[in-house]
């Protein structure tokens, strides 16, 4: 062999050996520079800071960070946002997290379709997300192993609710069937027709009723996009368009629930049923009072300590806990339970 050839695989034996002490130096950097942290910065987007829904989750949240806090000795700084309706200012909050080094994005995005901005510059940071409540589309969650997301399963939601119906129907027919013509009169309030949760409640919902052999007929129904005021302005046209039709009011959200019932007391109609979805604290109330027949809870005290102990631990690079099991490695469905008032207990 020649000797410029020997010198040549010299030298790259040489520079190979450089490379491999480089990489065990910055990895050990690493694991010293894990081993240090005890605080870490989370940055929250929301898409609307004035929907009830996320407003409770975010009270929940804020809770849950201070208590890992004080369990965990690591300091938790929160930077909450809101996009208020805008994808354009939730990419621009996106770019800020990363620019002020947060270790992780909790995102609940303005439009689930369209987060791939969010994702690309999440990649090149290598700072993962955790979406949440609004579900970003399979393709986009399968671009990379660092982004999660934390919800509710819109199909459970969706027979809950309709089998609070349907056991009400069976223990007492008249409290549902309240003109007693043998069939079930309803409208329909849905959420935003881009959101996941919108299509499949309305869809499963009303199956769940016919499943159940409750005899249903739709009046009519529409679009309030998870509004109180909307959907009370939808049900007051509704009840000046079928005056005494009316017999059950099927609602995608509590808030919307909420506006049909503003809207049957502003009118002076008694006995209408109404359900809703989320359990908020003014559906509570309202459930409590005896004005919304039930709704569907999701366990919000999980929901929050989920996405903040997801955070967390993508935040300090640890295991995920285990106590929040996830499907496909990415998804985690928070239970969630009925709350009715009219059924009666023994009958
Ligand atoms: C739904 C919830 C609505 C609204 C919406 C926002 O899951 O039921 O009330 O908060 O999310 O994305």
């Amino acid at each position: 062999m020649s000797r410029v050839r020997r010198g040549r695989r010299a030298s790259i034996a040489l520079l190979l050996l450089c490379a491999l002490v480089s990489m065990l130096l910055t990895a050990c950097q690493g694991v010293r520079k894990e081993e240090e942290k005890t605080s870490i910065r989370i940055g929250i987007s929301l898409y609307r800071g004035d929907d009830t829904f996320i407003n409770n989750i975010r009270s929940i949240i804020e809770e849950k960070a201070k208590e890992y806090e004080r369990e965990s000795g690591i300091k938790v700084t929160l930077d909450i946002q809101d996009a208020k309706g805008s994808q354009n200012t939730q990419n621009n909050q996106v770019e800020r997290f990363i620019s002020l080094g947060c270790d992780v994005l909790c995102i609940n995005p303005v439009d689930r379709m369209d987060t791939s901005l969010i994702i690309d510059r999440a990649m090149t940071a290598g700072v993962p997300v955790v979406f949440f409540n609004r579900q970003p589309v399979e393709e986009d969650m399968n671009r990379w192993d660092k982004l999660y997301y934390i919800g509710v399963d819109a199909k459970e939601t969706a027979v809950l609710q309709g089998e609070m119906v349907v056991d009400l129907y069976r223990k007492e027919p008249e409290a549902v069937d309240i003109n007693g013509d043998g069939v079930v009169s309803y409208v329909m309030l849905e959420g935003e027709s881009s959101h996941q949760d919108s299509l499949i409640r309305t869809e499963w919902s009303v199956q769940t009723l016919k499943d159940g052999k409750v005899p249903i007929e739709k009046i009519t129904g529409g679009i309030a996009n998870w509004e109180r005021s909307q959907a009370s302005a939808l049900m007051e046209q509704w009840l000046a368009d079928y005056p005494d039709t009316i017999e059950l009011v099927i609602s995608n959200n509590d808030d919307m629930a909420l506006g049909a019932i503003d809207a049957l007391e502003r009118a002076d109609v008694m006995g209408v049923n109404v359900i809703g979805i989320d359990g908020t604290t003014p559906g509570l109330e309202a459930l409590e009072s005896g004005k919304l027949l039930g709704t569907v809870s999701a366990n919000k005290e999980l929901y929050g300590s989920a996405i903040v102990e997801l955070a967390a631990s993508c935040a300090l690079q640890e295991e995920l806990p285990s106590e929040y099991p996830l499907t496909d490695d990415t998804y985690f469905w928070t239970p969630q339970e009925i709350l009715v008032t009219k059924i009666k207990e023994n009958p």
